[in-house]
């Protein structure tokens, strides 16, 4: 089973070309729905939105909004991984009602954690929080990234893009929301020379270090 998953990361690649024609089920989709929804996140906070685009004009308008990138257009769907505005007091405390409604947790135990939450975020300056949740869409992506090679969809993460021109074109701003990454999905074209090509990783010698 390792070596099986060892083998499907090096399946996975960042997809430079796109088959246009062939297109994800529902199915499909609804894993990387699911396994979004399943990220962790930093205090379970989840403050991310991802949004699902197949509809053909609207992924043809995000080519210029992507750096010319074709696979916004030919992928089968486009994801966008988004972070929220802000984090409100009552963000916090809807959070901690869903713990409560979902677990039983005695209130006892979920109001000091939640006190300690709302107090923390008071404290912190808008910039360092956009940052924090930029970090989970981050990881949000690369949860996503595994599990399409592990379902065997193609797909390319993209930072190539300006979030401010997405934000306006997918009307993110009214939805309390801000573009932090891309993610073509679908299936390679058969002549994507860049499937073929050797991994270039600096190795595992080099980037692990063993503490006995
Ligand atoms: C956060 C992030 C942003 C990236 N942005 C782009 C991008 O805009 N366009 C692109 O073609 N590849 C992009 N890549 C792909 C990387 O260049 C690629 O993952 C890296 O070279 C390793 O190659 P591999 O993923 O094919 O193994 C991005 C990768 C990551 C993780």
């Amino acid at each position: 089973m390792a070596s099986e998953i060892i083998e499907k990361l090096k399946w996975r690649y960042a997809c430079k070309k796109f088959n246009p024609s062939k297109k994800l089920t529902e199915g499909q989709i609804q894993i990387l729905k699911d396994a979004f929804n399943l990220t962790a996140t930093s205090y379970g906070l989840q403050p991310l939105k991802m949004l699902v685009i197949s509809n053909p004009e609207i992924k043809e308008q995000l080519v210029p909004l992507s750096m010319d990138q074709p696979q916004v257009k030919d992928a089968s769907h486009v994801l966008v991984l988004c972070r929220e505005n802000g984090i409100s007091p009552d963000y916090i405390k809807s959070h901690f009602n869903r713990v409560e409604d979902i677990r039983n947790t005695p209130r006892e135990i979920l109001d000091p954690f939640q006190e300690y939450l709302l107090d923390s975020f008071a404290g912190k300056e808008a910039e360092e929080v956009s940052l924090w949740m930029s970090k989970q869409a981050y990881l949000a992506l690369g949860n996503l990234l595994t599990v399409c090679a592990l379902e065997g969809i193609d797909a390319c993460p993209m930072e190539g893009f300006e979030p401010a021109k997405y934000d306006t074109l997918l009307g993110l701003k009214e939805m309390g929301l801000t573009s932090v990454l891309v993610l073509p999905v679908g299936y390679r074209a058969d002549d994507d020379l860049f499937s073929e090509l050797k991994k270039v990783r600096r190795g595992v010698a080099e980037v692990v270090i063993e503490m006995n």
